[in-house]
Parts: C-alpha cells; structure tokens; sequence
C-alpha cells in the first residue's frame, strides 16, 4: 500500500496539533517526525516533549526519523514518548544491529535510513531484520532541499532486493519530494513517501488529497 508520511519539520510549530489534525482528516497515512541533534546534522529540531505532546494529541502513527548521533542513548526514550516506529541512520555512531536490537524490544516497528551518499551495500545483513528503510533524498539536516536523482536508481536497486529477500519491507524516501516528482519515486518502487513543504506550505489539506489522488492511481 502507498503512504503518505507528511513531515511536520515544515509545519506551523505554533499549531502544531491543529497542523497534524488537519494531515489526519485530510487522509495522512502517517506524521513524519524529524529529530536533529546538531551533532549528527547542523540542525536542531524536534525532541522527545513534543512527541510525548502530540502522542496526547493524536492517534495516527507516528513515524519518528532520528537523525543523531547516538541513538542508543534516546531510543528507549522515544519509544515511551509514545513512537509507533523508530528510524536509526546506518552511519550513526553505535552499532546499527544493537540499535535494530533496542527499537525491536521497545516494541516498535524498525527502520534503518541511509543518506544519499550512502550504498545501499550498507544495508547488506540488516534489510531482514527491517520493516523499513528509508532512502533520504536530500542531505538530512533540512527541509525544502532539491531531491537528487540518483537516489531513483537507489530506490530501484534495493526494490530488487526487497523483492528477493523481503517482499513486505516498506520503502520510504524523505526529502525534495513534490507533487512534480513523486511519480518517479514511486514508479522507482518506494511506497512510502514523506513530504514536508510540498504539504505544509500553502493549502495541506489540498496538498494531501493531492498526493493520495496520485497514489489511487497506482493500484497497490
Ligand atoms: C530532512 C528531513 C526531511 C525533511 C523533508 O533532514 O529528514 O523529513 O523534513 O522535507 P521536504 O519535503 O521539505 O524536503
Ligand atoms: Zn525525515
């Protein structure tokens, strides 16, 4: 099934229960939740008061991206302030099998990200043990990047992959992503599309009806 995660780095933070309300009603699948420490990207972002919030706030999923650089430290911590799944980067510091490892014992869902410049070799062992890998199509750090192209031929080569050894894993690419372009990622083969200023920026409820109307063309 195609998704739409829309990433709430670009929303209003002065409302941001009524932003993620408004993705809800519009049809979201789920709220992307970008997470920075200035450590592993020049940005702050988003901690763990503002997931437990929005938890009281509401019940759609919550798909938390930690882009830090020690996630050892905080996934037990995310995972309480209530994350439905937890994304690691593979070129964080640790050891992606114990953080893989943490995320399963929590009780959440696993995903393991790489960065463009990253192979997807370096997932080689670790896709099995993922429900989900997310593709960033921009340097992780900030919102309203421009999507590089080559992490198309990215998402083709681990679609391949996933076919032959873990059909159900979810495909997710985060970063650049419009409504211009989103075809492409999709034709390439992910089924998980997170989008932060092509929602938040202007109408979001037309926004997402717009994605979704891409998607129901799709069939699957
Ligand atoms: C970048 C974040 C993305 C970003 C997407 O580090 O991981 O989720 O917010 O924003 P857009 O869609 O504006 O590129
Ligand atoms: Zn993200």
């Amino acid at each position: 099934m195609l998704k739409l995660a829309p990433s709430i780095l670009a929303a209003d933070f002065a409302r941001l229960g009524d932003e993620v309300a408004t993705i809800d009603r519009a049809g979201a699948d789920m709220v992307h939740i970008d997470v920075m420490d200035g450590v592993f990207v020049p940005n702050i972002s988003i901690g763990i008061p503002v997931v437990q919030s929005l938890r009281k706030a509401s019940s759609m999923v919550f798909d938390v991206h930690l882009m830090i650089q020690d996630p050892a430290k905080y996934i037990q911590a995310f995972a309480e302030a209530g994350a439905d799944s937890i994304t690691v980067h593979a070129e964080a510091s640790g050891d992606l099998g114990e953080h893989i490892g943490m995320i399963r014992r929590a009780g959440k869902k696993v995903g393991i990200c790489i960065s463009p410049d990253t192979p997807v070799s370096a997932l080689d062992g670790y896709i099995e043990k993922a429900d989900m890998i997310l593709l960033m199509g921009v340097q992780p750090g900030f919102g309203g990047q421009h999507y590089m192209p080559h992490v198309s031929d990215k998402i083709r080569e681990l679609r391949g992959i996933c076919d032959k050894i873990h059909p159900s894993c979810d495909i997710e690419v985060d970063g650049g992503i419009t409504l211009d372009n989103v075809e492409d990622i999709l034709d390439a083969g992910a089924n998980v599309i997170v989008a932060g200023s092509s929602v938040f920026k202007g109408d979001v409820t037309a926004h997402v009806k717009a994605y979704k109307e891409i998607f129901a063309k799709y069939g699957r």
